[in-house]
């Protein structure tokens, strides 16, 4: 068993004394920990490549719950969202201008044109993960189109920000500063966060970081990074009758991507793909 935090404790000590944020020690899994985690990955990989086989036009997004929570109870697995902090279904099914925590309902359908993130989380043995994609639904505008692809690049450039013995902030700096170049917005209120023995742990991942700031990333840390993308302004709204449903407040769309990803000895691993 490797005990990261053991073995690199002296270097993230250094870095404290340097006045940095740094992880505890339970931020920072042990090889054991990663394998459980990297089990319950393919899980919640699997039901989302399940969703991306059977989702389409004319369905409610409560046919998708029905998909996730099925499957996922197939594989022995929970679908961590179930009732968590009071959350009603088993998966988040954002459409449009839905920004996130989207709940599904058997009188919400999907349209030919849509675009809808599904955000599915999956606890297997006591193990959480967190994954979500992007669907878009028959033939869609070039301009929705176009926010999915952002998205997804933002994503990606956001991975590739998240070096060991670099900081959270690398992150947010890569994804703003490209999705504002694109003339998109990036949504503030909420972000990624570290996952793995809990649904939601430290580190608040932010979007819109800045380099060299926030929590020293160091190898054996687990998080998510999630990017919400807006067409138009970052302000964002809460549905005040559901308590959920973040929606933009200019009623433009948004998107989101999401992985679970693992900092390595000499970059890192995307566990959910
Ligand atoms: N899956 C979301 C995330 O990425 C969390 C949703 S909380 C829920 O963090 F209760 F709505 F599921
Ligand atoms: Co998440």
């Amino acid at each position: 068993m490797i005990d990261y935090y053991k073995k690199y404790e002296d270097k993230i000590l250094e870095y404290k004394k340097q006045g940095h944020i740094v992880p505890t020690s339970d931020l920072v899994k042990n090889s054991e920990q990663i394998a459980k985690i990297k089990e319950s990955c393919k899980i919640n990989t699997a039901v989302l490549d399940h969703v991306a086989a059977n989702i389409k036009a004319g369905m409610s997004t409560q046919q998708i719950d029905d998909l996730v929570s099925s499957f996922t109870k197939e594989h022995n697995a929970i679908c961590a969202p179930y009732r968590f902090e009071g959350y009603p279904k088993s998966v988040c099914t954002s459409i449009n201008d839905e920004v996130c925590h989207g709940i599904p309902n058997r009188r919400v359908h999907l349209h030919e044109g849509d675009i809808v993130n599904v955000d599915v989380s999956t606890i297997y043995n006591g193990y959480y993960s967190d994954a979500s994609r992007m669907f878009e639904i028959g033939k869609v505008s070039d301009e929705r189109h176009r926010l999915v692809e952002i998205t997804k690049e933002c994503l990606r450039r956001g991975i590739e920000a998240a070096k060991p013995w670099g900081f959270v902030g690398d992150i947010g700096e890569a994804i703003s500063s490209y999705a504002l170049s694109m003339g998109c917005s990036v949504v503030v209120e909420l972000g990624g966060h570290g996952v793995g023995l809990e649904f939601h742990e430290d580190p608040f991942i932010s979007h819109v970081g800045k380099k060299n700031t926030g929590m020293l990333l160091v190898p054996g840390m687990i998080f998510t990074i999630e990017p919400m993308i807006n067409a138009g302004k970052a302000r964002v709204v809460l549905d005040s009758y559901n308590g959920w449903t973040i929606y933009t407040a200019d009623g433009k769309d948004s998107a989101q991507v999401e992985h679970t990803i693992l900092i390595t000895e000499d970059g890192n691993e995307i566990l959910t793909y």
